[in-house]
């Protein structure tokens, strides 16, 4: 597969991305206090094979290890995410020294390696002991998540310019909150949107706090969004569609964009927002950039009597697919890019997160040959160097994943990572994948006109 290297911008950021909670471990190390994904993962039933993070790729430990396989694969950046329990194990009040000095520590040996870290500030591990004070529906947390966001921003800004507040926000209000498929597990549709309006007034105030601390931040939030096709001609399917684009993208696009949350979507969800005035503008406060995480496209039919936004989705025969079930489609990585370019007027980019699960085979000479997640990988790759052709203003790339790690709900079955891990031994080994992705990177770089 060819990908148009050249469309891509010199200094374009080739990047790999974790989460905290997928693999630190060290749950209990150095002042962490549990987080909601503690108490979920250890609710059985809750987790395919009652896996936890307890352990996970045990990076707390062997992030040295890491950032020398980051080296390896020639990537020039890194997305991680700071746990708030580290932090602030009391959700609010008094911050851990230790759990600062981590983060710290990771930055410098990042910065040492040659790799831009852009830092993500909640990628859904809320401390537990403010989820007992309501969590996300309660608009103390979005206060709290501020100021833990400034306590970060004040120690690590002289060195971190590139700054996420909110890792798919989605995820946590309607996974979380709605199909209780994620911490915290439930199942109600008003603490559903209560979460989501406290998440964005969150990001807002996050931001400001940010920049007051660390001019010259960068700063931006990730969205994971799909492209969504009706199931059939049928109004009623146009309509579900219009609906499920209402609740996957607009409702999380339109109110950081000033444009506020979408009125259909108000009324579909039938909710009374927990507006106060001089929200919306705190809401839309300005944005440097902005990061999508694309997997798949969606399909979907009307379906009055189901959950909101009453559309489900429909399986479509003879598409290929991953290990997650999910459609493979990249033609839907390059539409998003160009849609937040032209509707939402976007000026910077990154593709934050993209990738695949497969089934791993570690052939007797330990290599592992990964043709499906490789094939995904430059797919993608190919329809986000089109888009920067087309106009997208594309600065960057994060493979989804690093390392093989704790896929959330669906523990260590599935595999994302461009490097393997073997959970008995915590030996890590490059996949095929990994070697292409260096592959291709060493490409663009070659292109790049040496500085005199
Ligand atoms: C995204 C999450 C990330 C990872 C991938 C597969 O939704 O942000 O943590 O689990 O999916």
């Amino acid at each position: 597969m060819t990908i148009d290297l050249a469309a891509l911008p010199h200094d374009f950021l080739w990047g790999t991305a974790t989460a905290a909670y997928q693999i630190e471990g060290a749950v209990a190390e150095d002042g962490r206090s549990p987080s909601i994904w503690d108490t979920f993962s250890h609710t059985p039933g809750k987790v395919a094979n009652g896996d936890t993070g307890d352990i996970a790729c045990d990076h707390y430990h062997r992030w040295r290890e890491d950032i020398a396989l980051m080296r390896q694969l020639g990537t020039n950046a890194y997305r991680l995410s700071v746990a708030w329990p580290r932090i602030v194990p009391g959700g609010d009040g008094p911050v851990n020294p230790k759990g600062l000095d981590f983060y710290d520590q990771l930055i410098d040996a990042l910065l040492d390696a040659g790799i831009t870290p852009s830092v993500t500030l909640y990628h859904w591990d809320l401390p537990q002991v403010l989820q007992d004070r309501g969590g996300w529906p309660e608009r103390d947390t979005a206060e709290h998540f501020a100021a833990y966001a400034e306590t970060v921003a004040a120690r690590l800004g002289d060195r971190v310019t590139h700054w996420t507040t909110l890792n798919e926000p989605l995820c946590s209000a309607w996974i979380g909150h709605l199909e209780g498929l994620m911490a915290p597990g439930l199942t109600d549709l008003t603490a559903a949107v209560r979460a989501s309006y406290h998440l964005l007034l969150g990001h807002g105030l996050a931001s400001k706090a940010i920049r007051a601390v660390a001019p010259g931040a960068q700063v931006g939030i990730v969205n994971n969004l799909s492209t969504i096709h009706p199931a059939s001609d049928r109004p009623e399917d146009l309509a579900a569609a219009r609906r499920m684009d209402g609740h996957t993208n607009r409702w999380w696009l339109d109110p950081v964009h000033g444009r506020g949350f979408p009125a259909d979507m108000r009324e579909v969800y039938g909710v009374e927002l927990p507006e106060k005035p001089g929200d919306s503008a705190a809401i839309a406060a300005p944005l440097d950039w902005l990061g999508l995480n694309y997997y798949f496209p969606q399909t979907v039919a009307d379906d009055p009597t189901g959950p909101a936004p009453y559309a489900r989705a429909v399986r479509r025969p003879g598409v290929p697919r991953t290990g997650m079930d999910w459609e493979v489609d990249a033609s839907g990585i390059e539409t998003l890019l160009l849609r937040l370019t032209a509707e939402y007027g976007a000026r910077k980019l990154y593709v934050t997160e993209n990738g695949s699960a497969y089934p791993d085979t570690v052939r007797p000479d330990g290599t592992i040959d990964d043709p499906g997640r490789q094939d995904y990988l430059e797919r993608h790759l190919a329809a986000c160097a089109s888009a920067a052709r087309r106009g997208a203003p594309l600065a960057g790339y994060f493979a989804w994943s690093l390392l093989d790690n704790f896929e959330w709900a669906y523990g260590y079955d599935k595999r994302f990572g461009l490097v393997h891990v073997d959970y008995r031994t915590q030996a890590r080994t490059i996949k095929g994948t990994g070697h292409r992705y260096a592959e291709i990177i060493r490409g663009h770089r070659d292109r790049v006109p040496k500085a005199a």
